[in-house]
């Protein structure tokens, strides 16, 4: 019985290791957002706070397409929860998971993640294929 008991517990386990569900609000985090993180990423989200522009490594911008692949909404909430010396980044980013709780650190990330840009183009091909022409094979 015990084993059965601990076998479901490792069935049910693995559900956070594989894909990352971020379970954010970001519109609650939009609060947290506004407290503790637009002196240095800016009301935009650009990294162009009043205390970012001044910092080496300057803050992320969220709003870029360029960074749009790395900003994950695992990456988010690690680089959140766990600041960016853990990360190995910037410890100008401190840890944030004594601030806010579990969630808000989630609906923070979520906000985060609003900024980014709805969908980046994908590149134009340098050299473009002029349009298909029934090519032989
Ligand atoms: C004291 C200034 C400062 C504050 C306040 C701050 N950050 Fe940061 N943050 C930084 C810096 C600097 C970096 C860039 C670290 C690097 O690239 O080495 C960064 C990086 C990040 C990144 C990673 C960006 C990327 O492109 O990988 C996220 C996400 C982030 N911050 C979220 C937040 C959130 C959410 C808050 C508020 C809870 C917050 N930060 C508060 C300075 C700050």
């Amino acid at each position: 019985m015990k084993n059965l008991v601990i076998a479901a517990a490792l069935l049910s386990a693995p559900a956070f290791a594989g894909d990352f569900e971020l379970k954010g609000d970001a519109a609650k985090g939009a609060a947290h957002y506004k407290t503790f993180c637009v002196s240095c990423h800016g009301e935009k989200g650009d990294g162009n706070g009043p205390a970012g522009a001044a910092l080496t490594p300057k803050p992320g911008n969220f709003t870029d397409p360029v960074n749009a692949d790395h900003l994950t909404p695992e990456w988010v909430y690690k680089m959140v929860k766990n600041g960016g010396a853990a990360n190995g980044k910037s410890a100008m980013m401190v840890p944030w998971s004594g601030a806010l709780n579990e969630q808000g650190l989630r609906d923070v990330s979520a906000y985060v993640l609003s900024f980014k840009p709805a969908k980046a183009e994908p590149a134009p091909a340098p050299a473009a294929a002029p349009a298909k022409k029934g090519k032989k094979k």
